[in-house]
């Protein structure tokens, strides 16, 4: 087994264990509707054994960056398709990643004038970009009411169906990087007194409810997997002592047989600690920037498979360049969430 072994994720075999992680790439039209350029820029990565698309709303109320894509309405599901079809053609798989921001919004990146929603009427600390007015505070969420807590999971199973009816090969829920999933994990966004909040066997519930309703809408769950990052301090998403919860949340979906935990690195070791009392299949990324190290992690059975985020944006031919050992573009930040092609679809290729 090494990295450029096929692998058995859910329904689908692989053809290496080198994933593409899920990246917000800020391209989308008006209306959430992914561009056309992603289709380039998709396709271009084909040969990953798996591609994790950039967070992608469920539902209107799931969007609150700048240009992210939604799965909610038949135009985006139109445009999603001749994205997936690209890759297929190539031979790839794909996963759609859900991403229900929550609080993580302002009303300029919004197309519904409501207010965002979140475990608890806690507003985000810091500031986020909108086109219109640049940097603003985040938005205050409303909490969600208990009888409103069902219709936000029937969003993930429409949007599951949605994926389906646009040929993805499966889905991703995005509980990691203080998104709503996350915003009920953490106890510092989730001051709840009901069966959402308090013990961490009611703030991992929605993560739980959210991954059965898509379980159900795809038909199976081999098609479903989930990426968490216990530890991650990103959009003032505070955990003092994450792992039990984390623990608990790997052992709660084992009996589910998910396609895959997703875990993204933090350095407090999570993933050697899920990889204990997790069966399933392990996908971990962060920080994997050369084949020596990706190699080793799976050859020594810490993971399945590899997720590579940055490298693989710079990188369409990823996979070629690790097989020959062959140098990496370096990513340029400065192009990670800017309009048009330039930094998104001219990275060069070995020739
Ligand atoms: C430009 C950019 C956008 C990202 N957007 C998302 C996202 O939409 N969803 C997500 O789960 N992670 C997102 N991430 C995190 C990556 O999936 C990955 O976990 C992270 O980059 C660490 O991997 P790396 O060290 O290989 O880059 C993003 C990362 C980058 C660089």
């Amino acid at each position: 087994m090494n990295l450029f072994s096929p692998v058995t994720l859910g329904d689908y075999s692989l053809r290496n264990r080198v994933v593409m992680a899920p990246m917000t790439r800020c391209r989308a039209e008006a209306q959430a509707v992914p561009s056309g350029l992603a289709i380039e820029y998709y396709a271009s990565r084909a040969d990953a054994g798996l591609i994790l698309t950039e967070g992608t709303g469920p539902s209107a109320a799931g969007i609150g960056y700048a240009r992210t894509p939604g799965i909610y309405n038949a135009t985006q599901i139109a445009a999603w398709r001749k994205i997936t079809d690209a890759v297929h053609a190539r031979g790839g798989r794909i996963f759609c990643q859900f991403m229900h921001v929550g609080r993580i919004a302002h009303s300029a990146n919004r197309t519904i004038p409501d207010p965002p929603v979140s475990a608890s009427a806690i507003r985000a600390a810091g500031e986020m970009w909108t086109d219109s007015l640049g940097m603003q505070p985040y938005d205050l969420p409303r909490a969600l009411e208990l009888s409103e807590i069902p219709s936000v999971i029937a969003e993930y199973a429409q949007a599951t169906r949605n994926a389906l009816a646009a040929n993805f090969d499966g889905v991703e829920l995005h509980a990691a990087s203080g998104y709503l999933p996350n915003q009920f994990i953490s106890p510092d966004t989730n001051k709840r007194a009901d069966a959402y909040g308090g013990s961490i066997e009611n703030r991992i519930r929605f993560a739980l409810e959210a991954l059965t309703a898509m379980i159900a809408a795809a038909g199976s769950p081999g098609k479903v997997g989930m990426k968490i990052a216990p530890g991650m301090k990103f959009n003032d998403i505070g955990h003092e002592d994450p792992l039990p919860t984390y623990l608990a949340l790997a052992k709660a979906i084992s009996p589910m047989a998910l396609a895959y935990l997703h875990v993204l690195r933090t350095g407090i070791g999570a993933e050697t600690a899920l990889r204990e009392v997790y069966p399933g299949k392990l996908l971990v990324g962060g920080g994997f920037k050369t084949r020596e190290a990706a190699s080793r992690f799976v050859e020594e059975g810490h993971a399945d498979a590899i997720v590579f985020g940055s490298s693989y944006l710079a990188n369409p031919d990823l996979v070629k360049r690790l097989e020959q050992d062959a140098p990496l573009n370096t990513p340029d930040p400065s192009t990670f969430y800017s309009a048009g092609p330039k930094g998104y679809t001219d990275y060069p290729v070995l020739t």
